[in-house]
């Protein structure tokens, strides 16, 4: 989101203790996310009020106006030894910071002070600065293993570390995209077809993806159970019924002739 310049400068105003004229600004994002150990480089501009000369440029964390000079993590009036805050600006426009090798307690949020021979001004919002120990996009699921039944269903979740402006979610299935938009993924019914690699997206630039999730879909042991059950059973009824016959066959031919007590009936009659 950009700020109105205008607007930034009245807000800063508000803050700013020397800030008296209102064509200077400072803009920066927002907030701006960053892997640990990874170096960010936080993109800045400013324009400083028409006809005077910067002689200072700073930044700090915490302060709204880094008038406390030990937080600094940058102060051109001093001398950075081996330190891991670069400035990569100038003193007309550009105040990019580069921080290299990001550590978990670089997260704060930073602001950008510039003093010239008509006084300081310090860009009031700042900006917030996340270092993630992890990926910046995750898939969460809903299951806690990655093995799924055959039938059933998972839902999977895309997260960040970070807030970003445009919740653009992307979702991919071993890498080609799906239709479905939005945080999270409704898998239902599942079959051997849902099975893959499952990752998500906060832009379409295929940027800021989060690492694959693996959708294994095994076939229901419940429902294969209750078929082997009924297939041994009627192998059973099959033997039982053979013996019975065979036994009946048995039977008959070891009794005596029935041709003795046909006639002997119909004699009878
Ligand atoms: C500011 O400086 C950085 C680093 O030198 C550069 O990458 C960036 O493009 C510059 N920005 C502008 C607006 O000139």
């Amino acid at each position: 989101m950009k700020m109105n310049p205008w607007t930034l400068s009245v807000l800063l105003l508000l803050a700013g203790p020397l800030g008296a004229d209102p064509g200077w600004h400072v803009e920066y994002p927002d907030s701006f996310c960053v892997v640990e150990g990874s170096t960010a480089t936080i993109p800045c501009s400013f324009t400083h009020p028409a006809g005077q000369r910067v002689e200072r440029v700073v930044w700090c964390p915490y302060s709204l106006i880094c008038h406390l000079t030990v937080f600094n993590v940058y102060d051109s009036s001093k001398v950075w030894a081996d330190s891991r805050f670069l400035y990569m600006g100038d003193r007309v426009k550009n105040c990019t910071l580069k921080i290299i090798k990001t550590v978990k307690r670089d997260s704060a949020t930073y602001h950008f002070r510039f003093e010239t021979n008509g006084g300081g001004y310090t860009g009031w919002k700042g900006v917030r600065v996340t270092v993630t120990d992890g990926e910046v996009v995750k898939v969460r699921s809903s299951v806690t293993d990655n093995v799924v039944k055959e039938g059933g269903q998972v839902t999977l979740t895309c997260t960040s570390a970070c807030s970003f402006h445009q919740l653009d979610f992307h979702w991919y299935r071993n890498g080609h995209a799906l239709s479905e938009t939005g945080p999270a993924l409704h898998l239902s019914c599942l079959t051997n077809d849902d099975a893959g690699d499952y990752t998500c997206s906060l832009d379409s630039s295929g940027q800021k993806t989060s690492a694959p999730w693996s959708l294994v879909v095994v076939e229901d042991e419940d429902r294969f159970d209750w078929h082997l059950t009924v297939s041994v059973v009627l192998k059973v009824l099959l033997a039982v019924f053979l013996l019975l016959l065979a036994g009946l066959v048995f039977a008959k031919r070891s009794a005596p002739g029935p041709e003795h007590e046909t006639v002997y009936s119909e004699v009878v009659r």
